[in-house]
């Protein structure tokens, strides 16, 4: 069974209370428990981790990659700055979706950029709590997709 790793960075583990304009008024609990209920059809393996410490996450990755088949992450603040985060990422090797909540894109100029983003095979920004479902949704099926047939060497036919 293939297994995920939901993680979430700074901050979010204030959700609901957090900025609601931005973010709505889901807790992470609330939307763990969405996706949840969300992946029951998938039949995957889900685990979920938040953190505000950028080792801690750090961390995390490098202990729950090994055995995992991608990654959902929100990175909070980290996205637009956490190198050390961006590099524990890219070591896994692993499809990654980066989620926002909000639409990085409308806001202040430092949130335009992304240091998660080039390591990531996607970025779903704006769809709220959806996004990690979507998000989700996505890397099951590439997970899922049959692989490319191997190419096997033509055996020599003997004639000229
Ligand atoms: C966020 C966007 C970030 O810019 C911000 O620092 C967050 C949340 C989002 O989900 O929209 O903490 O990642």
């Amino acid at each position: 069974m293939a297994t995920f790793l939901v993680i979430n960075g700074p901050n979010l583990n204030a959700l609901g209370k957090r900025d609601p304009a931005q973010y709505g008024t889901a807790t992470l609990v609330d939307i763990e428990q969405r996706i949840r209920t969300y992946a029951r059809e998938f039949k995957v393996t889900l685990e979920f981790f938040q953190s505000n410490h950028e080792g801690a996450l750090v961390d995390y990755v490098q202990q729950h990659a090994e055995g995992a088949d991608g990654i959902v992450i929100n990175p909070g603040a980290l996205t637009h700055y956490g190198l050390s985060l961006r590099d524990a990422l890219a070591d896994t090797r692993l499809p990654i979706v980066e989620v926002h909540l909000s639409n990085v894109y409308a806001r202040e100029e430092f949130r335009h950029k992304s240091v998660i983003a080039p390591i990531a095979v996607g970025q779903i920004s704006g769809l709220g709590w959806r996004g990690y479902l979507y998000a989700l949704e996505h890397l099951v099926s590439v997970v899922q997709e049959p692989k490319p047939a191997q190419k096997t060497p033509q055996k020599p036919s003997g004639k000229k």
